[in-house]
């Protein structure tokens, strides 16, 4: 979604603001806009379309200014174009204003300001909050800021202009990330950290309500009622390699790669003398004394969490379930201070699964968050945390941040419930995991020609059982978003139901199949496909070789694996296919239309 950086210093802002830019283009956007104090006067330009747009109408106006901001726009309200486009200014443009969010009361705020005479040139709900700070600016901009925000509703992450204070920028948050990075006589603001990484590490976090000051010599922050908060800073250890692509043609490629590093990363800290121990955390307690247990997500997240669903519940013998943010908090579930509300979010941000956090908070629930990112909202309000350690993840597609999702999950389960050899057993696999990835990893060739061989396909259906079904839907969802071929994933056993009379001459399905338990029922579901006339490619595991490769046109074999580990093999081949489908058709996998990394409006 939208992204926003700010600069002040000594330096020259223009190309940081566009450097930061391009580092926040993995978030989504259709437009992009930067503006300067040049001259005692805010220069600006906004262009819909890519950076290089923006790149390109710059290089002939002189932007120079010691203190800027900018902003890519992912359009909510009003079509992306230039106009839409942030920053957005004051009449007399004196003002100029980057938003992340949405302002709800905006159409109501609009009208009240057009009946005192202003004049609006976009259709965005943005334009609204600088109009709003104009309008109770007299002579204060900090109180004219507060004014205008306690006027609006809605969640914002904001940076603001003002000419009359050339090496200033007042921002201000509420449900929207903003973090402030402290440099050397210089200070940067951006949406999310991988912006920042190339200049500083210590980085503060903007609470919800809070407003600040930044300038060169260092940022104040205040809390909602203008009382000076003293804030620690953060020291981000990200590496700035991981945040680049190293080489590598796209940041997914390079993700799918660091699937096995990233699974170290996040299963070896854990392991201590044969068991697994989350520090700082009882959670065996924690699990082990809840009723009931949610676990809240959505896209790639959602459907890891679906897999502990199926190895969760037979363990720990209580109901557990795995619900959609977007649902999960419209739908009045019953909760309780036996309640344990689990969300799990790669970024942390994601508007729904915070939202989740806080119905899940207001009505007494215990609430863990599962998370990648260090300082995000997520990790900061839930009552207890667990890291995934992935590192960043900066395509749009989810691929390492799901490997490590299951891993943590099955983690938790391992350590609250598992005794005697069956524990031994586990960790002897943990520890064997990350290599058994690499061997998936390794193995991409085969999945290219697949891709090439199907890429023209209008539909693709994906079938599965138990956790294959999990896992068949986080399969279709990677294919979809980034091939745009239209896929789908089925329960194979409701094919009979409905889905089967999709099925005609050379449909392809891709079966999962590495549950033995349920190898005939698959095996009879992938049968009565092949009947029709379907082509079959079948991923599963050694044990399953033999029972399925008379059945299936091409077949992907993965090490046997427990079931709490097999998504993290299985779900490899599907990154690959999805990605490589996305090259033969010759779309952009690193940016995917209409989607942003981070959905941080509902
Ligand atoms: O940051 P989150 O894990 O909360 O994001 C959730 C989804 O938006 C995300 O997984 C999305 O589905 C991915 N683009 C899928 O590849």
């Amino acid at each position: 979604m939208c992204g926003i950086i700010g600069y002040t210093g000594n330096k020259n802002a223009l190309p940081i603001l566009i450097d930061g830019l391009e580092k926040l283009e993995y978030r989504g956007y259709d437009s992009a806009g930067v503006a300067v104090v040049s001259g005692g006067k805010i220069r600006f330009k906004k262009r819909k379309g890519r950076i290089d747009v923006l790149k390109d109408s710059v290089r002939s106006d002189n932007l120079t200014g010691t203190c800027g901001i900018g902003h890519t726009r992912w359009a909510t309200h009003g079509e992306p174009s230039d106009q839409n486009s942030h920053p957005h200014l004051s009449l007399d443009q004196r003002i100029a204003l980057v938003h992340n969010g949405i302002i709800e009361n905006y159409a109501k705020l609009k009208d009240q300001l057009k009946r005192l005479g202003h004049r609006f040139l976009s259709d965005t709900d943005t334009e609204v909050l600088v109009h709003l700070i104009d309008h109770h600016y007299s002579g204060d901009m900090i109180a004219a800021v507060n004014q205008a925000l306690l006027e609006a509703e809605g969640s914002y992450a904001i940076c603001v202009l003002d000419q009359n204070s050339p090496d200033r920028i007042i921002c201000a948050k509420k449900d929207s990330p903003l973090i402030i990075g402290e440099g050397n006589g210089e200070m940067f603001i951006a949406s999310d950290i991988p912006a920042l990484l190339p200049y500083t590490r210590k980085v503060y976090f903007l609470e919800d309500g809070e407003t600040a000051i930044v300038e060169k010599s260092g940022a104040q922050i205040f809390d909602r009622y203008g009382k000076r908060i003293f804030r620690k800073a953060y020291t981000v250890d990200w590496d700035i390699s991981a945040a680049e692509k190293a080489g590598y043609p796209h940041f997914m490629l390079k993700e799918i790669h660091e699937g096995a590093p990233a699974l170290k990363r996040t299963i070896f800290p854990r392991l201590k003398s044969g068991r697994i121990v989350f520090p700082d955390l009882d959670i065996k307690e924690l699990l082990c004394s809840a009723q009931k247990i949610f676990i809240i997500a959505c896209g790639t997240a959602y459907h890891a969490g679906l897999t502990a669903k199926y190895t969760w519940e037979r363990e720990f013998k209580i109901p557990i379930e795995v619900d959609l943010a977007s649902e999960f908090r419209y739908r009045d579930p019953y909760l309780s201070k036996n309640t344990l509300v689990i969300l799990l979010s790669q970024s942390g941000e994601t508007a729904d699964t915070l939202a989740s956090l806080r119905h899940a908070k207001a009505a007494g629930a215990k609430t863990l968050a599962i998370t990648n990112v260090v300082g995000s909202s997520l990790a900061r309000l839930a009552d207890n945390v667990i890291f995934t350690l992935a590192g960043p993840e900066i395509s749009v597609a989810a691929s390492k941040s799901y490997l490590t999702q299951v891993i943590c999950l099955a983690l938790m389960l391992i350590s609250s419930s598992f005794t005697g050899q069956k524990l031994t057993d586990a960790v002897n696999f943990l520890t064997a995991l990350p290599d058994l990835a690499q061997l998936v990893i390794k193995e991409q060739d085969q999945i290219k020609k697949l891709a090439h061989l199907y890429h023209s396909k209008k539909d693709i259906y994906f079938i599965g059982r138990g956790i294959d079904h999990a896992i068949a839907l986080e399969g279709a969802l990677k294919l979809k978003e980034l091939s745009y071929i239209h896929a789908d994933a089925y329960a194979a056993g409701e094919l009979k139901h409905g889905p089967i009379a999709l099925i005609e001459d050379s449909s392809l399905v891709i079966a999962l199949a590495t549950y033995p338990q349920l190898f005939d029922k698959i095996a009879g579901n992938i049968m009565e496909t092949r009947t029709r006339g379907a082509k079959t490619w079948v991923i599963t595991t050694k044990s399953g070789y033999k029972r399925f490769a008379d059945m299936s046109d091409h077949i992907t074999v993965i090490e046997d694996a427990p079931d709490w580990a097999i998504p993290i093999l299985a779900v490899i081949p599907m990154q690959y296919f999805a990605y490589y489908a996305c090259i033969e058709r010759g779309f952009d996998v690193d940016k995917p239309r209409n989607l942003a990394k981070s959905v941080t409006v509902e």
